[in-house]
């Protein structure tokens, strides 16, 4: 049977309030500009305020997206919604968005793959779509990283007030300076739907790795303990993630080229005949080595770390919305998409436009 192709047809992004630059991070603990943008490439990041969740950046990036696609919210007929950091513990935010576009009882399903979000989020879009079960599907990463944040007084950030970290907050801010700075908030929306092209998903290798489940992981909140949430955990910032960023590093420069050609050959696809390299953005350090490693030229390697961080699973659609309105991602063109998240899982995907 011939494989239906699927193509993006509408794309939006949403980054909630004012950039907060590292300047701005370094008025509540001890980093620079200077580190975080060596270290990382990044020199700001947005923060969804208290009471927003990920529901409602994906609410603001959707409409983007069904306005561009040119169709109506009730001809979504399957949601699809990452992230790592939910509404609630339960249930899914996916249904939460159903509901604020004025869908429900359309079906939902929330993926937790974090930064590898869209690379599952790809399989089931084909396996959706080669099935029958949908035509018309809304893909969203979405993430509020700030309620894993590590100080408690927010208008210290705010570089036109005179108020000073608490001694507290500092300390807390500090242990964890090496997470905090990374990350940022925000959606991306995109909009699949079947064609009779030649698009869509043409090979993927995807992998998951629980043994390295620790080395970003968030420790408090889960139901190993009972109750799962105590007041002691807070006192320990269970809920702030712990991270070992050496070994990831480590992890993604080895892994994600190795996944890279070994897609390559099982797809008989040469690296220079492929247009476009849509990474996740950790890090731009990482992202580099992977290019270097590949010998891919940078212009074929999009960058958008410096702006928001790393948005986890808002990532990679965040950026394919840019590109995509930029007008450089262009029908017929094949990309990669790569991207590594906490899990572990990572993976590659050949998508044609
Ligand atoms: C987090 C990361 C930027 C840290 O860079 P690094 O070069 O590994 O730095 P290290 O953690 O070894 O720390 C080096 C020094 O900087 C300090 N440091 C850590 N965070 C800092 C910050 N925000 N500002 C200033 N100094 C900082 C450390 O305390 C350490 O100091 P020391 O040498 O006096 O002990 C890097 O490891 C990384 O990006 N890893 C991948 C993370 C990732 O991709 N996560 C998401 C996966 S989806």
């Amino acid at each position: 049977m011939a494989k239906i192709g699927f193509e993006i047809i509408g794309t939006g992004h949403y980054v909630p309030g004012a950039p907060v630059t590292n300047h701005d991070l370094a008025r509540v603990m001890s980093t620079s500009d200077e580190w975080i943008y060596q270290r990382s490439g990044i020199r700001q990041r947005h923060f969804a305020p208290d009471g927003t969740g990920p529901s409602d950046l994906a609410f603001e990036a959707s409409k983007r997206a069904i306005e561009a696609a040119g169709i109506a919210a009730k001809d979504i007929d399957y949601i699809l919604f990452a992230t790592m950091t939910p509404d609630y513990v339960f249930p899914g935010s996916g249904a939460l968005l159903g509901a604020k576009l004025g869908i429900p009882g359309v079906a939902a399903l929330d993926i937790r793959q974090q930064c590898a979000a869209m690379l599952f989020g790809l399989q089931m879009i084909d396996g959706l779509i080669q099935t029958g079960a949908a035509k018309t599907i809304l893909f969203v990463g979405a993430e509020a990283h700030a309620g894993f944040m590590p100080w408690e007084d927010w208008s210290v950030l705010d570089p036109n007030s005179a108020r000073e970290a608490s001694p507290e907050d500092r300390a807390r801010a500090d242990k964890h300076r090496n997470l905090a700075v990374l990350f940022g908030d925000g959606a991306g929306a995109l909009i699949f739907r079947a064609t009779d092209r030649d698009a869509g998903l043409r090979g993927l290798k995807l992998h998951s790795d629980g043994r390295s489940a620790e080395l970003l992981y968030v420790p408090g909140g889960g139901f190993r303990a009972r109750p799962y949430w105590r007041a002691d955990s807070y006192e320990n910032q269970e809920h702030v993630p712990r991270m070992d960023g050496r070994e990831l590093f480590r992890f993604a420069v080895t892994k994600l080229p190795q996944t890279a050609r070994a897609l390559c050959e099982q797809q008989g696809v040469k690296l220079d005949e492929i247009d476009w390299f849509l990474a996740h953005q950790a890090n731009k350090r990482i992202n580099d080595y992977i290019r270097d490693q590949l010998g891919v030229p940078s212009e074929k390697l999009p960058s958008n770390i410096d702006r928001f961080g790393n948005t986890s699973a808002g990532t990679l659609p965040i950026l394919i919305d840019e590109q995509m309105r930029a007008g450089n991602l262009k029908r017929g063109q094949l990309s990669m998409v790569l991207a590594l998240g906490a899990g572990i899982h990572w993976g590659c995907a050949f998508f044609r436009f």
